[in-house]
């Protein structure tokens, strides 16, 4: 089966998709994108994801974009042609296609809307069973993280950086030493009083659809939750180190550069929220494609 991809209005074979060399996603990063995954043919926090596309249109000025209705219609169909079990959805909208010049195109240019599907998410297994490791990389990014910027350079630099010293993820750290997030995921620590912490949110972060639902999970079962910034040292001396996102779901980093966390193994809290997440997950509500 060959894979379908949606691209302006049409869906085509995923090896001729293409977008115009002139697409101002292509010469400027002037887009944004959203990743759903897709459990049991269903769409995973559907609304929320919906929600957050549209507040990144928003927030660059793209406002001619196919209503949230008709949005639903093509992924459903990008869905099935693509007999999407359990996967991800990827979309993005760009500004469109103009003459090359950084002010914006005149109102009339048409946003392009590419939609794929990718079969499988998820961390694997032995990831589950026995955490992973993760480096630490300076965070180089913009100062409007809370956009889904198609711009991630500075992601795929530090990820590198990161997979070339054997680490699953990297862990950025902002001028002041405080610590982000990873490059595509949401960052956690149970501190040694029993408090989960995360970084709250604003323009330092993406606001992470998972890092939502973990923090509803976690308060649901009376675990005291905490939305402040920390430091490399607070890390080091967790009790534990998670990780949250749409394909990272809930994840346990064992080790950060040199130093073993605890004593290196996933700790019960991980272990606890990623049940939960995967219940989430396997339980899905009666209307899993509402729009918020
Ligand atoms: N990334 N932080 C960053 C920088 C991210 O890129 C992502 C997701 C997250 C987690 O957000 P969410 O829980 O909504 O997936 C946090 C997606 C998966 C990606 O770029 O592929």
């Amino acid at each position: 089966m060959s894979h379908i991809a949606y691209v302006n209005g049409r869906y085509v074979r995923h090896t001729e998709a293409t977008v115009h060399i002139e697409d101002r996603g292509y010469q400027f990063a002037d887009g944004v994108y959203e990743v759903i995954a897709v459990w049991n043919k269903k769409p995973v926090d559907y609304g929320a994801h919906i929600s957050r596309l549209l507040r990144s249109l928003a927030e660059i000025g793209i406002s001619a974009f196919p209503n949230p209705g008709v949005l639903t219609v093509i992924i459903k169909e990008i869905m099935r042609r693509n007999r999407l079990s359990r996967g991800s959805i990827y979309m993005q909208v760009s500004r469109g296609v103009a003459p090359r010049n950084h002010a914006f195109p005149p109102e009339k240019t048409s946003t392009s809307l590419v939609v794929t599907a990718r079969h499988g998410v998820g961390p694997s297994e032995a990831q589950i069973k026995h955490g992973v490791r993760v480096s630490t990389e300076p965070d180089l990014r913009w100062g409007r993280r809370d956009i889904k910027s198609v711009g991630l350079l500075p992601n795929v630099l530090a990820k590198q950086r990161a997979v070339l010293k054997g680490a699953y993820e990297a862990l950025l750290i902002d001028g002041d030493g405080t610590l982000t997030e990873a490059t595509s995921a949401n960052l956690w620590i149970l501190d040694q009083e029993g408090a989960l912490l995360t970084r709250p949110l604003g323009p330092d972060i993406l606001a992470g659809i998972t890092r939502q639902t973990v923090l509803s999970l976690a308060r649901s079962t009376g675990l005291k939750v905490t939305e402040r910034s920390f430091s490399l040292e607070e890390v080091l001396g967790a009790r534990e180190v998670i990780l949250s996102g749409t394909t990272t779901f809930v994840l346990s980093v064992v080790q950060v550069d040199d130093s073993v966390i605890a004593n290196g193994l996933p700790g019960s809290c991980a272990m606890d929220l990623a049940e939960l997440y995967f219940a989430h997950l396997n339980n899905p509500p009666a209307n899993a494609w509402r729009i918020e």
